[in-house]
C-alpha cells in the first residue's frame, strides 16, 4: 500500500526519483550499461505554482516529466499527487489518479492526431473520462475550453495542419486542460513557436493558472522564459537537481559554479557586477559513464579534490535555497578543499 501525504498546499512532492534507461548492448541484447538519466531528485510543487526544470540538453528534464507522470517506470523513489503515491497505484486507480495530471508538449506538430477534427482533439480526454451524459453538455464543454484559450468556435471542424503553430499549441493547451487537472507538465512549451508567438502562449498559460487554479512544472531551456514565469527553479546537470531556490533567489543570488555558469552565458540577466566571467568549458560526459564524485567537476572552474572523490550532499545554504555543492561544506579539511584544474585529470 502507498503511503499518503497529507500537505495541503504541496499538489506534487517528488522524493529520491532515480530512472537509469538500460542500453542494450551485445549479441543477446541484455543491459550492459545504464544511461543514468536521474539521479535522487526531489523537489515539492505548491498549488497554483509554477515549478521550472532547467538545465542543458540530456540533464534529464523530460525524463523527470515522464517519471512524474509515470509515462516512464522510474527505476526507483516516490511520487505524491494530491496527497496520494501515485507511484503506488496501478490499473484503475492509476488511470483516475493520472486525469489529475496532463501534458503540453514541446511540438505542437507531431503532438496533434492530423486525422482528427479541432472539436474532438479536444474532446477526447472528455469522452475517454465519460464526464458528460449528453452529446450537449460535452459540445458545451468543448466551445467553453476553445474559448477559454482563444481559438475562435468556427475552428471547430478543422483540422491540425489548416493552423500555424502557435494555434496548434492552443489546441493541445485546451486538450490539456479540457478537464481542468491539478497538475500540468509543460515540456518546452513554447521552444518550437516563433519567438513572437512565445510571449502569447507563455501570457495564455499565465492566464489559465489563475483562472483554473492550476500548477506547472514548466520545463525549459531558456532562462528567460523562466525567470518571467517560475516562482521556483531546479537546475539540473547531468541527472543531478544542483540547485533550489524561488525564481527571484535563484536568479539574483546564484551559488552553484553550474548554475552560475549558465546565468553567464545569457547577457540579458547576468549580474553586471559579475566582471569574471565564468563561460563554460569542455562537453558535458557521457551519462553511461558519468565522472566520480560531483557530475559537474570535470568542468567546474572551482572544483576541488573533494569534488572527484564524493558526491556532494544537498546543502540548505539559505532557508529554501538548496545547493549540492561541496563549496559549502564547512566540514572539509584543508586536503579535500585543495583547488584542482577544473578539466579531465
Ligand atoms: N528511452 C530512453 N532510452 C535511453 N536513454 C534515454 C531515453 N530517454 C532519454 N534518454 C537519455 O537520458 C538522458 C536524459 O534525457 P532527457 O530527454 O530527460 O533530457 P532533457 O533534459 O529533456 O534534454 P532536452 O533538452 O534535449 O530535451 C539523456 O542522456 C538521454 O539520451
Ligand atoms: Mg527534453
Amino acid at each position: 500500500m502507498g503511503k499518503n501525504i497529507d500537505e495541503k498546499d504541496v499538489v506534487l512532492k517528488v522524493e529520491h526519483l532515480v530512472k537509469r534507461y538500460p542500453v542494450k548492448k551485445g549479441v543477446f541484447g541484455r543491459a550492459k550499461s545504464y544511461v543514468h538519466a536521474l539521479e535522487d531528485v526531489s523537489f515539492e510543487l505548491r498549488r497554483g505554482e509554477t515549478f521550472a526544470i532547467v538545465g542543458e540538453s540530456g540533464c534529464g528534464k523530460s525524463t523527470t516529466g515522464k517519471c512524474v507522470l509515470r509515462l516512464t517506470e522510474p527505476t526507483s523513489g516516490t511520487v505524491y499527487l494530491d496527497g496520494e503515491e501515485l507511484t503506488a497505484l496501478s490499473g484503475a486507480e492509476l488511470t483516475r489518479a493520472r486525469q489529475k495530471m496532463k501534458l503540453i508538449f514541446q511540438d505542437p506538430y507531431s503532438s496533434l492526431n492530423p486525422r482528427m477534427t479541432v472539436a474532438d482533439i479536444i474532446a477526447e480526454p472528455i469522452d475517454i473520462a465519460g464526464t458528460y451524459k449528453t452529446r450537449e453538455e460535452r459540445d458545451a464543454r468543448v466551445e467553453r475550453v476553445m474559448e477559454a484559450v482563444g481559438l475562435d468556435l468556427s475552428y471547430k471542424y478543422r483540422y491540425p495542419h489548416e493552423f500555424s503553430g502557435g494555434q496548434r499549441q492552443r489546441i493541445g493547451i485546451a486538450r490539456a486542460i479540457a478537464l481542468v487537472p491539478e497538475v500540468v507538465v509543460c515540456d518546452e512549451p513554447v521552444s518550437a513557436l516563433d519567438v513572437s508567438v512565445q510571449a502569447k502562449v507563455i501570457n495564455l498559460l499565465e492566464r489559465l493558472q489563475d483562472e483554473l487554479g492550476l500548477s506547472y512544472v514548466f520545463i525549459s531551456h531558456d532562462l528567460s522564459v523562466v525567470k518571467h514565469i517560475a516562482d521556483t527553479v531546479m537546475v539540473m546537470y547531468l541527472g543531478h537537481a544542483m540547485e533550489l531556490a524561488s525564481a527571484d533567489e535563484l536568479f539574483s543570488n546564484p551559488l552553484h559554479p553550474y548554475t552560475q555558469a549558465l546565468l553567464d552565458v545569457i547577457p540579458r540577466i547576468a549580474d553586471e557586477r559579475i566582471q569574471d566571467k565564468r563561460i563554460l568549458q569542455g562537453d558535458v560526459p557521457s551519462p553511461t559513464n558519468p565522472p566520480s564524485g560531483c557530475a559537474f567537476s570535470t568542468r567546474c572552474p572551482k572544483c576541488m579534490a573533494v569534488c572527484r572523490e564524493r558526491v556532494p550532499e544537498k546543502f540548505e545554504v539559505e532557508p529554501g535555497h538548496a545547493c549540492r555543492c561541496h563549496l559549502f561544506d564547512e566540514s572539509l579539511s584543508e586536503a579535500e578543499r585543495q583547488f584542482v584544474a577544473g578539466k579531465e585529470a
